[in-house]
Formats: structure tokens, C-alpha cells, sequence
């Protein structure tokens, strides 16, 4: 290899070259107006306000309008992140939405949105991988401040599951909700996003999936909506994601004392139980129980949660959170942030 470049004289290419540490520094929610109770929910299916708030937590959800959609719910979440976080849109260089109900795949939701954010330099994708969704974006967003690709990234997670759910569903139709929580990573000095522990078990696809394929659907006359084997996703979800968990913190250089807050995907509040008890977390460890009132919001519970316990005085600006996403695929993303 010559000193110009590679065996056939070709000069190097330059790499990129970005902060030496990323951090969140904002976070923002958005949740519809209509709060749905379990009641109303129970108008279509065979169950009670008790069994659902016993099995999953859930005292109420929100529901978008029918006309409101995943760019609008983005916009509403990315625009207050970016009023929070104290810079221009101009600044930014990526905006991902992470959804798993945008129902139309073209074109990606992002790219509107970024546009009517005026985040007018930035690139714009949509990331689908479910509840594990902004935990991903996050895990993305840090490489890419990292690595120069961009200095600002805002990360939002939206989901509008009333498009996808069958109301007379009785093992779906009381867990999911609309809502939309966005975060702006950007440059640190100082470490504030760990190490993603993350992965995907594409054998167990079938645990959370589709009924069929959306144009066979339509072109047979029907809608395809959402199914869920839950007992297969509690089991795997409960017991699996405890050690996930515990490696997050692991590869960040921290213990479980270092903690400040447990913010886990909001899927089922026994699913969260199981956690803290499985990983036995200290009692001055603030949990996340936003599902009470927003239920499940896949791509979008985590960022929800953590503006909730911020808002409740729950956790401090700066503190140590444990985020863990998972969810169809399967899969899950983890890592330790601090608290924005
Ligand atoms: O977001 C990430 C992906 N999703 C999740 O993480 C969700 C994971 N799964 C769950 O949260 C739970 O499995 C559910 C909340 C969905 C269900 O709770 P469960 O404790 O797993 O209920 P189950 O399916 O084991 O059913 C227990 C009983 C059954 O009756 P029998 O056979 O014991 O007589 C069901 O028929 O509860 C019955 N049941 C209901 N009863 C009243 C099932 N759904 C209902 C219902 N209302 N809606």
C-alpha cells in the first residue's frame, strides 16, 4: 500500500469524525385528548374493569382521532422535545420515527415530519421494530452523534394502534393506546448514553404479528389487525428480560445501586413487576408505571414514562435511568441513559 492510499494508489477516504459523547437532552410527549376507560373498552368485549386493571395495570388509555395520524402525533412530540431541548430544527441531522402502526409505507413518516418541524438539513426514516422501537433509535442516535454523521438526532416513537386493533379482540383490545414520546440526543462532553444490549428472535415472529397480509386482506374485502399470543409474550417478556436488563447496566460500568430509575417498555405492570423482583432492584430505584393511564404504547411508552416521572418530580434531571424496550419481533434494545 502506498503512503497516498490503498495497493492501486487510490488516496484514503476521510472518515467521519463526530462528538466524543452523546446524551438526551430533551424529551417531550404528545397524548390524544380522548382518555378511554376500561369501561368503554369492556362495551366490546367479555371482561371487566377489575380483571383488566388486575392483569395489566390498566386504568385508562388515550385514542387518537380518527383523522389524527402518525404525523401529526410526531409532530406534536418531536416539536416539544425540540422546544425543550433549546435549539433550532436547522440543527438537526436525523429524524427517526420508530412505529410499527404506520399503515401506509410509503413514503416513511419521517420525512414529513421532519419537514414540518423545519428540521430542513436532516435525513428523515421511519424505524419499525416495534415496543423495542426508540430504545433502537436511541442506539442509533448515539453512533451517529458519535460518529459525525449527524449532531443532532431526534428520536421519536409514535404508534396509533387504534388502526390495527380489533376492538372485539378480548386477548388485545384492552392493552394498547395511541400516544407519541420523542427525545433529542445530541453532543456531550461527558458519557450520557451506555452500551446497547439488543436483539432479535425472529423464531417466535409469530407471537405478536399481523392476521395477514394487508393487500390480501383488502383485496379480499377485510381489515388485517393485530394478534397476540400473550401468555408466550408475558413468559418471554418476564422472564427473559430481566438478564437483558441486567447486562445494560453491566457493559455502562454501573451496578443496579447506581440507578435512579427503571423505565421498561410500559407492555403489563405484572410484566414490570416480574422485572424489578427478577432483577432485584434496590428500593431508592424509581419504576415507571405509566401504563395506569397511557396502557400499552409500544414505540412510544418509554420516552411517555420517562416525561411522566420527570413531570412527577419522580426523577431528577441528571439521574441514571435503566431503558428497556422489547416487543414483536421479538425483540428488545437496552441501555443506560441519564435523565435529561
Ligand atoms: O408490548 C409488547 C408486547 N405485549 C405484551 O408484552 C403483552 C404480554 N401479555 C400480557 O400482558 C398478558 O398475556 C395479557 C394481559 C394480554 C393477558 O393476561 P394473562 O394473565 O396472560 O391472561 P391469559 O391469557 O392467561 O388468560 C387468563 C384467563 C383465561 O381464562 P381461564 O382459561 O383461566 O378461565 C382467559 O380466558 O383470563 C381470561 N381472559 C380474560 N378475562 C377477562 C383473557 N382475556 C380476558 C379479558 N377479560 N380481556
Amino acid at each position: 500500500m502506498s503512503s497516498t492510499g490503498n495497493s492501486t494508489g487510490n488516496k484514503p477516504i476521510r472518515p467521519s469524525t463526530g462528538a466524543a459523547h452523546s446524551r438526551l437532552f430533551s424529551v417531550g410527549g404528545y397524548r390524544p385528548a380522548r382518555v378511554v376507560t376500561n369501561d368503554e373498552i369492556c362495551e366490546h368485549i367479555d371482561s371487566t374493569d377489575e380483571w383488566i386493571r388486575t392483569r395489566s395495570g390498566i386504568a385508562t388509555r388515550r385514542f387518537a382521532l380518527p383523522e389524527e395520524t402518525i404525523q401529526d402525533l410526531s409532530v406534536a412530540a418531536g416539536g416539544k422535545a425540540i422546544a425543550a431541548a433549546g435549539i433550532s430544527p436547522e440543527q438537526i441531522g436525523a429524524v427517526m420515527v420508530a412505529s410499527c402502526t404506520v399503515t401506509n409505507p410509503i413514503p416513511a413518516a419521517a420525512p414529513e415530519v421532519a419537514s414540518r418541524l423545519g428540521a430542513v438539513n436532516s435525513a428523515a426514516f421511519d424505524i419499525n421494530i416495534a415496543c423495542a422501537g426508540f430504545c433502537h433509535g436511541v442506539a442509533l442516535g448515539s453512533d451517529m452523534i458519535r460518529a459525525g454523521s449527524a449532531e443532532y438526532v431526534l428520536v421519536i416513537g409514535t404508534e396509533k394502534f387504534t388502526s390495527i386493533i380489533d376492538k372485539t379482540d378480548r386477548g388485545i383490545a384492552f392493552i394498547f393506546g395511541d400516544g407519541s414520546g420523542a427525545a433529542v440526543l445530541g453532543p456531550s462532553e461527558v458519557p450520557g448514553i451506555g452500551p446497547v444490549v439488543w436483539g432479535a428472535d425472529g423464531a417466535r415472529a409469530s407471537a405478536i404479528e399481523m392476521n395477514g397480509d394487508w393487500v390480501d386482506k383488502a383485496t379480499a374485502g377485510e381489515r388485517a389487525f393485530l394478534r397476540m399470543n400473550g401468555q408466550q409474550v408475558f413468559r418471554w417478556a418476564a422472564y427473559e428480560m430481566a438478564p437483558v436488563a441486567r447486562r445494560a447496566v453491566e457493559v455502562a460500568g454501573l451496578t443496579l445501586d447506581d440507578l435512579d430509575a427503571f423505565i421498561p417498555h410500559q407492555a403489563n405492570m405484572r410484566i414490570t413487576d416480574a422485572m424489578v423482583r427478577a432483577l432485584k432492584l434496590p428500593a431508592h430505584v424509581a419504576i415507571a408505571r405509566d401504563i395506569v393511564d397511557m396502557g400499552n404504547t409500544s414505540a412510544a411508552s418509554v420516552p411517555l414514562a420517562m416525561e411522566t416521572m420527570l413531570e412527577r418530580g419522580e426523577i431528577a434531571s441528571g439521574s441514571t435511568a435503566l431503558l428497556v424496550g422489547f416487543g414483536a419481533g421479538l425483540s428488545f434494545a437496552a441501555q443506560v441513559v441519564t435523565i435529561p
